[in-house]
């Protein structure tokens, strides 16, 4: 696999507006984003984040300095060559642009069109595609009948159906509750470490910040910072997020985050099994995991967590055997904290053990 960047600019700046009124809204943008990453891009309203992600996307003309795609220079690409090059891109926009003639199964048909994909297979695709999504009841169903986030998640799939080699995003979980925007962003996660492919994408979405490889802040036209996060910033960053640990300081969090070891996980690893001693607390960093409960002879789902969602700890706590069992769905990434250290953490908010035990025990 080539480690050639999957998108790089170099000096490229941009204008709007007639020679009186010309304003420049990016200034000299020198960015390489690597085959494997999901990049997120944040700044405030007009810093220029959408305008980067169209001149990335080929759907502006670049006016100052270069821009290079999968190898490809865009300045000069023009007709078929340049059609050929969207096709290796799959955009999710901040407003979604479905046909709303058609239905989410057609909308997503209509994409295929354009590929190479056998039309039954190209069927199938955008079947699994929807249900993966969440919307299998909504499949012939037209975006006025859907609601915002049900388009939204069209627009996804419809930006997946063509296992483009890179994805654009303007905010696509802005219209989504937590549930779908976390699978959302997973989808995107999974997609980006395939066959050195890439994601960019804007958001302004903490819940998801701590799924990113590197994360770019723009402020009027300027990347002012960029910052690879490794996996002790997004260990933490997803720490913060769980209320057990919220007391704690940046520095401390750190602290927890570099004990924890991260390590890939397949479909149906069983994580933990009801009845045994708990001796690991889990925070799952991608993929899904299905809680199940045996009760009178029948095993139930009691939940699907998704990333920055964590289990394990109530054994810990309350010392009892877990009361669940926790199955790993899909392909994913764990991080594990042993009991030792998961107790340690919590020792450091001081009235933390007093209030778990409250939470857990009931008194
Ligand atoms: N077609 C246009 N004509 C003139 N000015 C434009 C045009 N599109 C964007 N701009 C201006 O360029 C600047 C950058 O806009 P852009 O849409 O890239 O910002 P953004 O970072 O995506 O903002 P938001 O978070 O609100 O989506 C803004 O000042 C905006 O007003
Ligand atoms: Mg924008």
């Amino acid at each position: 696999m080539s480690s050639a960047p999957v998108i790089r600019t170099q000096g490229l700046s941009h204008f709007f507006g007639d020679e009186a009124s010309r304003a420049q809204v990016l200034f000299d943008l020198n960015v390489d984003i690597d085959p494997g990453s999901l990049v997120i891009l944040t700044g405030p309203s007009g810093s220029g984040k959408t305008t980067l992600l169209t001149l990335m996307g080929a759907m502006r003309s670049v006016q100052q300095g270069q821009i290079t795609i999968l190898g490809k220079s865009l300045s000069g690409l023009q007709g078929a060559a340049l059609t050929q090059m969207r096709r290796d891109i799959g955009f999710i926009f901040q407003m979604h642009n479905l046909f709303d003639s058609l239905t989410a199964m057609q909308n997503l048909i209509m994409a295929t069109h354009m590929s190479d994909i056998p039309p039954d297979q190209a069927r199938r695709n955008c079947q699994a595609l929807l249900e993966r999504l969440g919307l299998g009841h909504r499949i012939h169903h037209k975006p006025a009948a859907l609601s915002g986030g049900q388009r939204q998640r069209v627009a996804v799939a419809r930006a997946l159906v063509n296992s483009p080699r890179l994805i654009l995003a303007d905010e696509p979980t802005a219209a989504l509750d937590q549930k779908s925007g976390l699978e959302v962003v997973t989808m995107l996660r999974e997609f980006a470490a395939q066959d050195g492919r890439a994601v960019v994408m804007v958001t302004h979405d903490n819940r998801i910040i701590g799924l990113a490889d590197r994360i770019m802040n723009m402020v009027d036209g300027r990347i002012v910072s960029d910052v690879r996060v490794n996996v002790t910033v997004s260990l933490s960053l997803a720490l913060r997020g769980i209320d057990l640990f919220a007391r704690l300081s940046t520095a401390e969090l750190t602290q927890v985050a570099e004990k924890m070891t991260a390590r890939p996980f397949t479909d149906g690893e069983v994580f933990v099994r009801q009845g045994e001693d708990g001796d690991m607390f889990y925070l799952l960093q991608d993929g899904q995991a299905e809680v199940v409960i045996r009760e009178n002879g029948q095993d139930r789902i009691a939940a699907t967590l998704g990333p920055g969602q964590y289990f394990g700890e109530r054994a810990l706590i309350t010392g009892e055997t877990r009361n669940a069992t926790v199955i790993g769905r899909g392909a994913g990434r764990i991080a594990l904290l042993s009991k030792e250290e998961f107790q340690q953490a919590l020792n450091l908010a001081p009235d933390l053990p007093e209030q778990l035990k409250r939470i857990y025990f009931g008194r």
